[in-house]
């Protein structure tokens, strides 16, 4: 369909339906540096590049939906953690946010470390060459066959997250002769400023154990019991897409709080703290997220003026980064398929994927934004919601934005910030086939994910 065919005319910004957008951008061609990777722009044309790379091009060679990734940014930073909290320090990326081989690789070569919560995570890092030593393993429902494999490879870390977990992990490390490191999983009281599936700290809810009530002390003393364990340190994490640092103040003040007591009653200073991840990105111009250098200043100055008030030597402190890094250095490629104005209300815009490869905006009410990447447009600003094409009126993808009014069938757009937990949580709905994850770097593009084939869904049909 051409452009001049669009059947009944655009919504124009000038009556808008209730809604929590803002207004529309001065100029829609703009590109927010704050929501999209770093090395994104558009060329002459108009058309967006990213990586040396015009996104028509990608578009052709690997067609579309497909998750784009920046290679240079994501590198970048995770040095910037890892530089951020320096050699006293641990980052652990979180891999359930994205995690490839090729992702796997990078973190090693910039240095950073890895947490996972599951097998099959856990086999992943290990079969990309992570050494074994730099992994983290987390859950609350860990298997006996999840814990043997982590045993045995020999994880740094195993994180416990229950009294039975406890005994289980020591059981499986003695029967191979070993003695686990170990971080007991707390939860301290803090309900972060978040969604409320998403923030973790709070009590009522399935992770860590609780500090209330003396709880976790009492978890403590069964781990120092054990001799498959050697304790190493006390493990929080708050929640998620936070911008707030006062939550990890508390979160630091009780943990410290913590290690306290098990200096008095056990005369043992425990080594190492980790704060978890949980720290916010910005999915949209209205996000003001924190540096790394400022977070890791944040951290380091709370937990040694708690560990000073406590006459304790400050612990070695780590974090875990998910979103932070992988989130901003991705974003998701739509071809646009139809454009359908609902009089008096907004225009949607069908794109060629939808809840399958984002369920981010049907499941916590996330925030998007949304560009037209394939060229650039003088048209007035119309408000849209894009859709996917599931069989569902909540596939939503980005609720309310503005595109330009002339935007058709055959444009491509595109949607920052999806590089976490957008990949990880995708699914076959529909039997939709999940979408590749094509690394773009130096004007090189190659695929980290190939797209999933119908050969590939039929094949675990077994009849
Ligand atoms: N460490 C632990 C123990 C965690 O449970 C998580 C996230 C992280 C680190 C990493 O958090 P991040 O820095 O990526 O926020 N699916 C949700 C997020 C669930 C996060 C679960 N745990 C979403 O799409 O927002």
């Amino acid at each position: 369909m051409s452009r001049s065919a669009h059947p009944a005319g655009p919504r124009h910004a000038d009556v808008l339906p209730e809604g929590h957008y803002s207004a529309p951008p001065a100029d829609l061609n703009a590109l927010d540096p704050k929501v999209w990777a770093r090395t994104v722009g558009r060329d002459g044309d108009g058309v967006l590049n990213v990586g040396g790379i015009p996104v028509t091009r990608l578009a052709e060679e690997f067609g579309t939906p497909a998750y784009v990734l920046d290679e240079a940014d994501f590198r970048a930073r995770a040095r910037s953690w890892r530089d951020a909290f320096g050699a006293d320090a641990d980052v652990f990326y979180a891999g359930k946010a994205f995690l490839s081989r090729a992702v796997v690789r990078w973190l090693d070569e910039e240095g950073l470390n890895l947490d996972v919560c599951s097998g099959t995570e856990l086999a992943t890092a290990l079969s990309a060459g992570m050494p074994p030593e730099r992994i983290a393993f987390h859950g609350n429902n860990k298997s006996e066959a999840e814990i043997r494999r982590a045993v045995e490879a020999g994880v740094g870390r195993i994180v416990l997250d229950s009294f039975q977990e406890i005994v289980r992990v020591a059981h499986i490390a003695e029967s191979l002769g070993k003695r686990q490191p170990v971080q007991i999983r707390i939860t301290v009281g803090v309900e972060a400023h978040t969604h409320e599936f998403i923030a973790t700290a709070h009590e009522d809810q399935k992770f860590g154990i609780p500090l209330a009530g003396g709880q976790a002390a009492e978890a403590v003393r069964r781990a120092l019991r054990l001799d498959g364990l050697e304790l190493i340190g006390i493990h929080s994490h708050i929640g998620s897409q936070i911008f707030d640092m006062s939550g990890f103040e508390v979160a630091a003040h009780r943990v410290v709080g913590l290690l306290r007591e098990i200096r008095d009653e056990h005369g043992v200073e425990l080594p190492e703290i980790d704060l978890g991840g949980g720290l916010g990105i910005a999915y949209t111009s209205d996000d003001d997220p924190r540096e790394p250098h400022e977070i890791a200043k944040a951290l380091t100055e709370i937990v040694t003026r708690e560990c000073e008030a406590a006459r304790l030597r400050t612990p070695r402190i780590s974090v875990e980064p998910g979103r932070a890094i992988v989130g901003p250095t991705a974003f998701t490629l739509y071809e646009v398929g139809t454009v359908k104005p609902l009089e008096g209300l907004r225009t949607y815009v069908s794109v060629d994927g939808g809840m399958s490869d984002n369920i981010r905006t049907a499941l916590y009410d996330a925030e998007y934004t949304v560009a037209l990447v394939s060229r650039t447009s003088d048209a007035a600003p119309m408000l849209v919601r894009v859709v996917g094409k599931h069989c569902e009126s909540g596939d939503i993808v980005v609720k309310d934005a503005f595109l330009p009014a002339d935007l058709a069938p055959g444009d491509l757009i595109a949607v920052p910030a999806t590089g976490a937990y957008c990949r990880s949580m995708a699914s076959n709905y529909n039997h939709a086939l999940r979408p590749p994850v094509v690394a773009v770097a130096d004007g090189a593009a190659r695929v980290i994910v190939r797209r999933e084939t119908e050969e590939d869904l039929l094949r675990l049909d077994v009849g």
